[in-house]
């Protein structure tokens, strides 16, 4: 039988003190100040309350993985912010409620399910790319940040409700933006956002309820259709849930996936020819499908480095639910903890030369000698993003339809900041001319 270590035994993590102002100011500039002032362990104290940064593969999987039960989503994030909209949807719901869910939702997001998206996300880049077109002819630069946010949320609505978001594109993107953006969810104009998209989804539940529709192949009717173990369907206020924790968590990560790896691609001029050069032999100017993947390994690897320099969920945090240990460290009962793709993804014992964007590093022999951890854009455990390879196959059918068209170059060399909100934005978007190519 083991013992429990007593904490007296253990070490305490070295204590940063208040972040306070400069946290909020710039959460990931005062992240980075910790790792690289503290190592992979640090106390500090939130602007809300005390807790732990934790900055190695082997902590993150403790707490992810190996010792998941011991924690759980109470945290300010969740329970103040998107509980307001996703209510007790797959991102914030606990057990028993959210195993439960998972099982129902879970068998539409495996591999095998997904080819049949792909047809949707083709059909939504032609649009886009009729767009881009339009702006190739205009001659004027466009913002491809809010382009890359509009295809994604066209992708996201067809494949929860078959829905063409066409008509209410701004009005949907724009309630979706001003709930991120401005976070209080006690705030009239997210309460007025909240309401809008509430109509929306409401109405589209009640009318396939109404009149369902068997021949659909979406999310909307698997949820319909699902039963619990007793025989009984999901009540229609989990189904709204469901339906917004998928619109939120679906779209504007994988949008800003996308814009960031843009961005990088307008940097590196190499790495713009060696993916056109990919493209045109697998593809020429036909949009991807799932069976050209294999042809695309350098694509792939583009958005893996993206995704590592720039992580769409920049922060995961944990409350811990009784006390624990994370490498010989004391962690009390009810400590939020806290772990982020963007300081590890540059952790310096795992990453050569961290600032480089190099899509190299994600050759399969330098995957397979990395840690697990050292890479964890879609988070890890039993609570992983559902939508990971959704999100995947999303980026490799946009990037080449893309990109085996149009070239497209920013109209400044300025950097770009990130924006930590919810997720990692472009701050002040990319502006883009968009040119055909030869
Ligand atoms: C590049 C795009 C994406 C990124 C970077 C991303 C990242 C993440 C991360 C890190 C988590 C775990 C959060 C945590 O542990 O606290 C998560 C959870 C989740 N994601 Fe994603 N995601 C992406 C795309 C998507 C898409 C396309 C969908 C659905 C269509 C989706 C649906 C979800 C859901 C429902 C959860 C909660 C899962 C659960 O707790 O059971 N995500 N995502």
């Amino acid at each position: 039988m083991t013992t429990m270590t007593t904490p007296i035994a253990l070490k305490h993590p070295p204590s940063a003190g208040t972040g306070g102002r400069e946290e909020i100011r710039n959460p990931l500039r005062f992240f980075m100040w910790l790792t690289q002032t503290y190592g992979d362990i640090v106390q500090y104290r939130s602007s809300v309350e005390p807790a732990y940064l934790i900055n190695h593969p082997d902590y993150v999987r403790h707490v992810l993985q190996t010792h998941g039960q011991n924690y759980n989503k109470d945290t300010f994030l969740n329970k103040y912010m998107l509980e307001s909209l996703t209510g007790q949807g797959l991102l914030t719901s606990e057990n028993p409620l959210w195993r439960e869910q998972r099982r129902l939702i879970q068998p539409a997001f495996h591999k095998q399910s997904l080819p049949k998206f792909a047809e949707l996300m083709r059909q939504a880049v032609l649009r886009a790319l009729d767009r881009l077109d339009a702006a190739a002819d205009a001659g004027q630069p466009i913002n491809i940040a809010a382009e890359m946010m509009r295809l994604t949320l066209d992708i996201v609505t067809e494949a929860l409700f078959s829905f063409d978001i066409t008509g209410q594109a701004d009005e949907i993107g724009e309630a979706m933006d001003t709930m991120t953006t401005i976070g209080k969810p006690r705030h009239r104009k997210v309460r007025e956002a909240i309401d809008l998209l509430d109509r929306i989804v409401y109405a589209i539940i009640d009318e396939r309820r109404e009149h369902p529709q068997r021949e659909r192949d979406d999310l909307l009717n698997m949820l319909l259709d699902a039963r619990y173990d007793d025989g009984t369907p999901m009540p229609v206020k989990q189904v709204r849930d469901e339906v917004m924790a998928l619109l939120v968590a679906g779209h504007e990560t994988t949008a800003n996936t996308l814009s960031w790896t843009w961005y990088l691609l307008d940097q590196n001029p190499d790495a713009v020819t060696q993916l056109e050069a990919e493209i045109d032999a697998a593809l020429g100017r036909r949009v991807p499908d799932v069976m050209d993947f294999q042809r695309l390994p350098y694509t792939e690897k583009v958005v893996q480095e993206a995704m590592r320099l720039y992580p769409s969920a920049w922060s995961i945090s944990r409350r811990a639910l009784g006390d624990d240990e994370i490498g010989g460290y004391f962690i009390p009962a009810q400590s939020i903890v806290a772990m982020s793709p963007y300081t590890m993804h540059r952790h310096p014992a795992f990453w050569d030369e961290p600032e480089r964007f190099d899509p190299e590093r994600f050759a399969p022999e330098k995957v397979a000698a990395r840690p697990r951890y050292a890479y964890f854009p879609f988070g890890g455990g039993a609570r992983q993003c559902i939508g990971n390879n959704f999100a995947l196959m999303e980026s490799m059918i946009i990037i080449p339809a893309i990109a085996g068209r149009f070239r497209l170059q920013r109209v400044s060399a300025e950097r770009v900041e990130e924006h930590a909100l919810v997720t990692l934005r472009p701050k002040g978007g990319i502006w883009v001319h968009v040119d055909r190519r030869a």
